[in-house]
């Protein structure tokens, strides 16, 4: 199944741009017009607040999410961790609609989330890769990622599926709200699955990166500003749980009020500078912790790069830059697992799909 690939890993990250594609596909009808099932529509309509659950990778494929439904849709939203939910339940608004998202939609930390919120009698939308898996049964709803069995314990191609499936939601509910976008998600996605396709053949730049910064790290930090710290916490994410380097990402302004103090000679830093509106703020804080010796490298994308940047990548519409700047990430960490020789398909300790709380 795995054909020539060393990996499942890889194979899955090769296959984002195909998976882009095919999401495109399924959620356009003959006219170009979105498809989403009218009761969909009528949900994200009818609420007046959305609460995305989700555990791990999902959960920052959520936070994505947000930004999307509110600057697109004009509906507020939270992103709530599953397995916190239930301890710190909000004050629900008057009519919420429950967004889950979950590759396998077995994830025992959202289905107890689902229970408590189906008997308090609130409507449920499922974004998962399997339809008929548990969450997506005992939903109201279902919206498919179309990605195709995604076998590697980290989750790649899945994510940047979340996250356009949750772009096209949020303009369809922009349509459906009669509001005006100057923002076309296909036209945007097709963009997207192209620029993942320049990055996936750029491997073995993305490998000597991960030699010459990861090889021998014992730890190593992420920092990026606005929608860039998401994909930060997730680069983060794919970095510790296969290659079991302590990996953590920080919101750059944060870094002053606290964890540059973790800065030593030699610490790798890894920015991403995406999003024009912060590509001075994240710069001025690769200044901050070089100056303090810390072996930074940006990853910047193109229009707003600079000489000294490590990697840049192709220029795609800003909402949408986490599906393409996360890909280098994947590569990164799966070379530096591959350089450690950890089990990159199976890192210990952990399961494809967690099914107890
Ligand atoms: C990380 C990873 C996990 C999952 C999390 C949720 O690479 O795979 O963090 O994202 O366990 O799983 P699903 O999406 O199946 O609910």
């Amino acid at each position: 199944e795995k054909g020539t690939y060393p990996h499942f890993m890889l194979k899955e990250i090769d296959e984002q741009p195909f998976v882009m594609r095919r999401i495109i596909q399924e959620y356009q009808d003959d006219d170009n017009n979105l498809k989403l099932d009218q009761d969909v529509r009528d949900a994200m309509k009818a609420c007046d607040r959305i609460y995305i659950i989700a555990a791990g990778t999902s959960y920052h494929a959520g936070l994505v999410g947000k930004q999307f439904i509110e600057k697109l849709a004009n509906v507020p939203v939270e992103v709530h961790v599953a397995s916190e939910f239930s301890y710190n339940m909000p004050l629900l608004s008057e009519k919420p609609l429950f967004v889950f998202i979950s590759q396998s939609g077995e994830t025992a930390d959202s289905r107890s989330v689902l229970v408590k919120i189906k008997e308090l009698g609130h409507p449920a939308l499922t974004i998962t890769n399997v339809p008929g898996s548990t969450l997506s049964r005992e939903a109201n709803y279902t919206l498919n990622l179309y990605a195709g069995p995604e076998i590697a314990v980290a989750s790649t191609k899945a994510y940047t599926a979340q996250m356009a499936v949750l772009a096209i939601l949020a303009v369809d509910t922009a349509q459906a709200k009669e509001l005006q976008l100057d923002f076309d998600p296909m036209q945007e996605l097709a963009i997207v699955a192209n620029a993942m396709e320049v990055l996936t053949d750029q491997k073995e730049a993305i490998e000597d990166l991960a030699k010459n910064y990861l090889a021998t790290s014992r730890n190593a930090f992420f920092i990026g500003r606005s929608t860039d710290y998401y994909v930060c916490i997730e680069g983060a994410l794919k970095l510790k749980e296969i290659s079991y380097i302590q990996a953590e990402g920080f919101a750059g302004g944060e870094l002053k009020h606290g964890t540059i103090a973790l800065i030593e000679d030699g610490t790798p830093v890894i920015a991403l500078a995406t999003q024009s509106e912060v590509n001075y703020g994240i710069r001025s804080n690769v200044q901050e912790v070089e100056a303090r010796g810390a072996n930074a490298m940006v990853m910047s994308m193109k229009g707003l790069e600079q000489d000294t940047d490590a990697f840049v990548v192709p220029h795609v519409h800003e909402l949408l830059t986490p599906l393409v700047s996360v890909v280098p990430l994947q590569l990164l960490a799966y070379y530096a697992a591959l350089h450690r020789d950890c089990d990159v398909d199976k890192p210990r300790n952990l399961a494809k799909s967690v099914t107890v709380e």
